[in-house]
């Protein structure tokens, strides 16, 4: 079971709000379904704390205003395919990164008879989605074309805001800020520029410009060392239940491969959690918490179960719940500390906690919603 803590997601929308202050608007990054934390509730419980919200698929997007939510919905990075018209009829927005999609959107836009609204992602490092810097103007001049489309802003993302060197950053925020000052130039004057994901919007601040799109930060964690935020608090709990426990001699192998055998007599716990769920197979020496102390697990993560050494427990506290994710009394288990043993980043560990797991979702509005004060930084 993950516990879904959506008043904690709400408080680090406000944190994160405290950080860059009331002028700069707030995407709120629900991608990923919320980053596996749900993508429905979560922007239920960010849409009165955030100018807009972000999808990365059109996919996504469709799925919250069938779930009812009204707020701006800019999409970052979908391949629209034939999927213009419908993204215009959802009233999404969309990020656009080569000149036909600029072309088909127009095209859907003419067809509905109303102008609709794009950003235009440009690629200032990553070589990942975004028109080259040197386009910049040829596709400005293609607006002045299609009366059916608006400008609306224009985006791009940092391949290293996280990384000890800033270096790259400050480059590709330079590249940026040159392209602005260059769409200033050829008339474009009302846009809404934004750039900065978690760690590019606490760790420069001129990376803020008119919005900023934090993710994980949202869910209470930030992606490196680099760029620490306090105040931050994991909205997802991961918990399960001992389901078997064996006693077993010095020297018996545990789970596939008998990676590991007992190096003394012991009682193994069996828990109905494994790769299947989201728990990586590749961790080291990783542990969960039973009783408020913490147990190491033993031997291969399985598909459905994975089995920890309780030899050192009491009989009594096999009953209770065993955190994998979450606090346990004065214990702590952290997505980082997930990500770390299984030697890979907390986003990955977070959207992969699959569906077969059920979401428990605990209080929102623990903080009241409060009406943001910058409209016109709404995509
Ligand atoms: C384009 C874009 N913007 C913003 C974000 C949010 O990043 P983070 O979760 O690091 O805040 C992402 C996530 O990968 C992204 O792809």
């Amino acid at each position: 079971m993950a516990e879904i803590d959506l008043g904690a997601v709400q408080r680090n929308l406000v944190r994160f709000r405290q950080v860059v202050g009331p002028a700069v608007g707030i995407f709120g990054v629900v991608k990923a379904d919320a980053y596996g934390h749900g993508a429905v509730p979560v922007a239920r419980a960010l849409e009165p704390l955030c100018n807009a919200l972000a999808v990365s698929l059109v996919e996504e997007g469709f799925e919250l205003r069938a779930a009812g939510i009204r707020s701006p919905i800019l999409v970052l990075g979908a391949y629209y395919n034939r999927h213009q018209d419908d993204v215009l009829a959802e009233r999404l927005t969309p990020v656009v990164y080569d000149r036909g999609d600029i072309d088909r959107f127009a095209a859907a836009a003419a067809r509905r008879g109303r102008r609709a609204d794009v950003h235009v992602k440009i690629d200032t490092g990553m070589s990942r989605l975004g028109i080259p810097v040197s386009d910049l103007e040829a596709t400005l001049a293609r607006f002045g074309d299609l009366p059916s489309l608006r400008l609306a802003g224009l985006c791009t993302h940092f391949a290293s805001a996280d990384m000890p060197d800033p270096g790259t950053s400050h480059q590709a925020l330079g590249r940026f800020e040159s392209c602005l000052t260059r769409a200033g130039q050829a008339g474009f004057r009302d846009l809404v520029n934004h750039a900065a994901n978690s760690a590019a919007s606490v760790r420069f601040p001129h990376a803020r410009l008119d919005a900023v799109r934090p993710g994980l930060a949202l869910y209470g964690a930030m992606p490196s060392e680099t760029v620490p935020l306090p105040g931050l608090e994991g909205a997802l709990s991961l918990r399960t239940r001992v389901m078997a426990v064996h006693e077993i001699a010095a020297g018996t192998g545990v789970s596939y491969g008998e990676i590991w055998r007992a190096p003394r007599p012991s009682r193994v716990a069996t828990l109905p959690v494994g790769y299947a769920d989201g728990y990586p197979r590749h961790v080291r020496d990783a542990t969960v918490l039973l009783g408020g102390r913490r147990v190491p697990i033993v031997g291969a993560v399985c598909m459905d179960m994975l089995m920890i050494d309780v030899t050192d427990l009491p009989e009594a506290a096999l009953a209770g719940p065993v955190t994998l994710i979450g606090r346990d009394g004065s214990e702590a288990i952290t997505i980082d500390d997930v990500a770390r043993w299984a030697g890979t980043v907390s986003y990955e560990i977070l959207c992969g906690i699959s569906k077969r797991v059920p979401r428990v979702l605990r209080d929102a509005a623990i903080t009241p919603p409060r009406p943001m004060p910058n409209p016109t930084a709404a995509p």
